[in-house]
């Protein structure tokens, strides 16, 4: 459950918002009541909002909290072994999925949270303070609907923005195609009642066809459920135009997307989410968030946090990769991995820091948001704050 505080960060470096230029430091940002209060110089903070606890930045970078859109966090086991395996030269084809299965649908809920909570307490720890976390690793309908169940259990324990999703991974092995697409379609009402915002489909070889992602996408829809698709990941399967055919909020992942698919998503305000750690294990190509801006699509970044193809808790590494990779500027990066996020999830309200937003932001140990993709594998942010409360990192407070 996300906390509402007061707290007044002083001594910013500099501030930077997403709302207008950035404030040049000595800069402070206030919190009252969760909300973000004021934003301006250091010598100019209003007396009426001196009386909360004081963070010393003490030259620090502040941001916006990273709003991650993407993750499958919640998993049993390890997959180390396929990881080798494929740096021995075997190619990725979600394959291990049925792995990942075995050790969550084996593990006790008790070992499943603390397993999930101790990752999303590193994505916090690395600036995260909203996130998306799938289920997946169920494939039953029942066994989704336990997984959703513990992310629904992380969102009301843990200090973040939590957003939960159902996502329909790949058809168990042996199961009627069907028959499984028609009971999972079935299931998402229930899914929508124990507290999924979303419906995700993984639509790719090897996974769900763009015909069956189509008939999941329609039954969230009409259960209330918002849309998201893994798309055009492995292959070109057209599948993100059947996003902005369902009117998704985001296509992720989209290595394979053509000019007409990226045509199609902006034409419907589809986000596009960049895993630039995913791309680089799965060896996709780059060229993804060149053909997405250039037909005028938002951008986010996330980690896709997950254990066989992502296994990443930090967006600062997702925002290294992604200048020189996906050729994306410094403030590019920065907007993808905020306001980008929050397009994706369809929260306008985050990744900004003006006045009445929440008040999510990090401190980095940086006086300048370059150094942050600059600074390759430092650690990167100092204190992470959601809604006015230091939940991580230094929390020296006056
Ligand atoms: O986002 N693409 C599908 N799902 C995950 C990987 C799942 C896995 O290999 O466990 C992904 O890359
Ligand atoms: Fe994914």
């Amino acid at each position: 459950m996300p906390p509402a505080g007061d707290l007044l960060v002083r001594r910013a470096g500099r501030v930077v918002t997403n709302n207008g230029a950035p404030v040049e430091g000595p800069a402070a940002v206030s919190v009252r009541g969760g909300v973000v209060a004021w934003v301006g110089p250091d010598d100019r903070v209003p007396w009426t909002i001196t009386d909360a606890p004081e963070l010393d930045a003490g030259g620090g970078c502040v941001l916006p909290g990273f709003v991650d859109p993407h993750t499958h966090a919640l998993w049993a086991g390890s997959r180390g072994d396929e990881y080798a395996a494929r740096l021995a030269g075997e190619p990725y084809d979600g394959g291990g999925i049925a792995s990942t299965v075995a050790a969550t649908t084996g593990a006790g809920d008790d070992e499943l949270l603390d397993l999930a909570a101790a990752r999303l307490w590193r994505m916090a720890a690395n600036g995260t303070t909203t996130v998306e976390v799938k289920t997946g690793y169920g494939l039953d309908p029942d066994a989704e609907l336990r997984l959703l169940g513990l992310v629904r259990r992380l969102a009301d324990r843990l200090p973040l923005r939590i957003e939960p999703t159902l996502l329909a991974h790949v058809v168990p092995a042996g199961a009627d195609r069907a028959s499984h697409v028609r009971a999972l379609a079935e299931a998402l009402p229930a899914a929508a009642e124990a507290g999924a915002r979303w419906v995700d489909v993984f639509c790719d070889r090897g996974a769900y066809t763009v015909d069956e992602a189509r008939v999941l996408l329609r039954a969230g829809a009409a259960a209330g459920l918002g849309g998201r698709l893994h798309a055009e990941q492995l292959t070109r399967t057209g599948a993100a135009t059947l996003a902005a055919e369902c009117g998704c909020a985001s296509a992720d992942h989209l290595e394979h997307v053509d000019e007409a698919g990226a045509k199609a998503m902006a034409a419907a305000g589809v986000v596009g989410v960049l895993l630039p750690t995913a791309t680089l294990t799965t060896g996709g190509a780059w060229d993804n968030a060149r053909i997405l801006r250039d037909a005028g699509v938002t951008l986010a970044l996330g980690t896709d946090c997950n254990p066989g193809t992502s296994w990443c808790e930090s967006v600062p590494y997702a925002l290294q990769l992604a200048g020189p990779l996906l050729g994306l500027t410094v403030p590019e990066a920065l907007r993808a991995a905020t306001v980008g996020g929050a397009a994706a999830l369809r929260r306008p309200d985050l990744g900004v820091l003006k006045l009445n937003a929440p008040g999510d932001l990090i401190l980095l140990e940086a006086g300048h948001e370059n150094d942050l993709l600059a600074h390759l594998g430092a650690p990167a942010v100092r204190t992470t704050i959601v809604g006015g409360v230091p939940i991580t990192g230094s929390r020296t407070i006056h």
